[in-house]
């Protein structure tokens, strides 16, 4: 992968982010600010009226502040220094289990040396991604996540028993989760492999690490 093909993978993927708070944040602040011109119209008409709506709006503004956290949690790779490694493998695996509780979700991960910053952070989005997309596709009820490193090579497995990819669907237009996982596996000099059916998705990826490139 040359730098322009890495510029333009940086574009690409800041362009899903910012349209990913236009779908969600910016749309659900526009609704907000309708709200609260409803409520305005209440404060004459229905007071009691008026209170419920702002209580609701207030939950809302929460809901939205959390999306946002979210968000920006996502987007700042510093979180492995904040937090550390396995704390955030472990807020992911909370993350899941809140959407899901159902869910058996299994972790094992190895630590990754953290100075080698571009690694770290793309084994964690990477694992961060197959998660997102378990839990949006695959309708599964179990996934495992496994990290292994033995100071050469770091080998990523995701496996999920959900309903598999569909053919046509990976890799088209408007989904990017997949396609951004293999560039970035690719600009690593690693190796992603998908093997999906009906019984589920196991994706296996090898990325060597910064002192074997
Ligand atoms: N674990 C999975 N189980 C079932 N289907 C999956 C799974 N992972 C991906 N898919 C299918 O592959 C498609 C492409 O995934 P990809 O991550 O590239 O895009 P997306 O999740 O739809 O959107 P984006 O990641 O850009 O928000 C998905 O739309 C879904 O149909
Ligand atoms: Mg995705």
């Amino acid at each position: 992968m040359d730098r322009k093909e890495i510029l333009l993978l940086q574009e690409a993927e800041q362009k899903r982010i910012a349209e990913g708070l236009h779908d969600t944040a910016v749309q659900d602040l526009i609704c907000l600010s309708q709200r609260m011109e409803l409520i305005l119209l209440y404060m004459d008409q229905d007071i009691t009226r008026a209170k419920l709506e702002t209580v609701s709006a207030r939950k809302e503004v929460k809901r939205i502040i959390g999306e946002m956290r979210e968000t920006i949690y996502d987007l700042r790779p510093m979180m492995l220094d904040d937090i550390g490694w396995e704390a955030s493998f472990e807020r992911l695996r909370d993350k899941l289990l809140c959407e899901n509780s159902e869910l058996s979700v299994c972790f094992d991960i190895d630590a990754v040396d953290l100075s080698d910053g571009i690694t770290a952070i793309s084994v964690y989005r990477i694992v961060s991604e197959g998660c997102q997309n378990m839990m949006k596709h695959s309708k599964a009820n179990r996934i495992e996540v496994s990290v292994k490193n033995d100071g050469k090579l770091i080998r990523i497995s995701i496996c999920d028993n959900g309903i598999g990819i569909e053919k046509e669907s990976s890799f088209e237009k408007n989904h990017f989760g997949l396609q951004f996982m293999s560039e970035r596996v690719e600009a690593l000099s690693g190796k992603m492999k998908i093997v999906s059916d009906t019984d589920g998705t196991v994706i296996k990826i090898e990325i060597p690490t910064e002192s074997e490139v």
